[in-house]
């Protein structure tokens, strides 16, 4: 169990001022983080990410539920007391204090011997690679610089749990690439059991052993990143995670973990299980697991609508009866690009097909 993190049921309603009525911030939400994993919590603004990290931190009070590090009940223990430690998208690094006293702070408050900070201060310099910066003010450092002075200053305690709310939004594209990769290496490398909180899929995809999708304060879907991307459970899910086309179409046999589905196009099997005959579905069909082929190749036939160029790749409007689909393209140096309005066949593989349930008449 070690310090594994488990939340049971967890919600939060924030009281409206002057009787301007609730917020059900969280709602009914139980997950789970295994000893030494990083969970990221991933979701639309609003839906109730930090609220839950919040309340794992001490920091808000849970309307209802519990909340366990390993086999702690600590739902009602004080946020001092609970030996977790949040590194904030602000870094919240006191500005008037040297990077050393602000790596030390932890260990000043609870009293721990001069000599002792000292080793550990320049231990954790090291670990995150800012040795020669303990002199500085934090408006002296860049913010990749002060994001790992945070991240220093939250592991010299040697906290049970690591939270993160949105640490990277504040840094460049490319500084935040390269931050994430830091983060997981580090939490990989201590072991450390962290939740982290971003509205970034390829953040979360990049960093997590599982993702807890959510959507207007409950769960959607939990599972590793190749599950949620491969397999998502919902339509909302299908839709936040990469880029997508959605075929309407209706369930019309199955058989063995099988089923046929019609949309306009025509039929197909699709592997997958819990859908039944005459169900309303949405098709699946993720636009790097569609291949364009000279006419009259592959199972549909269409023709380009749209190209766009982006560098290493090409996207491609393609109009197939009536139906404008999404394709990406990897290719080598611009060889067999198509143009606005070729003819093209459209490949693709049975198994790259998925289905998710659809409203009726939607
Ligand atoms: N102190 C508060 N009082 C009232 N409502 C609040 C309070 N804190 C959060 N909320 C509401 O609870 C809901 C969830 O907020 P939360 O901050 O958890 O969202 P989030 O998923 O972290 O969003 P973001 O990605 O924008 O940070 C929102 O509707 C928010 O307005
Ligand atoms: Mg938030």
């Amino acid at each position: 169990m070690g310090n594994s993190v488990r939340v049971e049921n967890l919600r939060k309603v924030f009281e409206g001022r002057g009787g301007s009525g609730q917020v059900v911030a969280v709602d009914g939400v139980s997950l789970e983080v295994k000893d030494g994993s990083l969970v990221t919590l991933l979701g639309p603004s609003g839906c109730g990410k930090t609220t839950v990290l919040r309340m794992i931190a001490g920091f808000e009070t849970p309307t209802g539920g519990e909340i366990y590090i390993g086999d702690e009940r600590i739902t009602a223990v004080p946020a001092n007391k609970r030996r977790t430690s949040m590194v904030f998208q602000s870094y919240g690094l006191f500005p008037h204090m040297s990077v050393y006293d602000n790596i030390g702070y932890g260990l000043r408050i609870r009293r721990v011997p001069a000599p002792e900070i000292r080793d550990r201060v320049f231990s954790m310099l090291d670990l995150v690679d800012l040795k020669g910066t303990e002199a500085r003010l934090p408006s002296q450092l860049s913010g990749g610089q002060q994001q790992r002075v945070a991240l220093a200053r939250a592991l010299i305690t040697e906290p049970r749990v690591l939270l993160f709310d949105e640490p990277l939004s504040n840094l460049d594209a490319k500084l935040r690439v390269q931050m994430r990769q830091e983060i997981r290496r580090l939490q990989q490398r201590l072991r450390i059991t962290s939740v982290y909180v971003t509205h970034d899929q390829d953040e979360a995809m990049t960093l997590s052993d599982r993702i807890v999708l959510m959507h207007r304060g409950r769960i959607e879907q939990v599972g590793t990143p190749q599950e949620i991307y491969n397999r998502p459970r919902t339509l909302f899910v299908a839709d936040f995670i990469g880029k997508g086309n959605f075929l309407a179409g209706t369930v019309r046999a199955v058989d063995g973990g099988r089923a046929e589905v019609e949309i306009p196009q025509g039929r197909l099997w699709v592997s997958t299980e819990g859908f039944h005959p005459t169900d309303p579905v949405w098709l699946l069909l993720r636009p790097e697991a569609i291949a364009l082929g000279p006419p009259g190749t592959g199972r549909w036939q269409g023709h380009v609508a749209a190209a766009t160029y982006l560098g290493s790749e090409m996207f491609y409007d393609v109009m197939v009866g009536g139906q404008s689909l999404l394709v990406k393209v990897v290719h080598l140096r611009g060889v067999g690009l198509l143009g606005s309005g070729d003819p093209v066949g459209v490949l693709f593989e049975e198994g790259s097909l998925h289905l998710v349930g659809r409203e009726a008449a939607s």
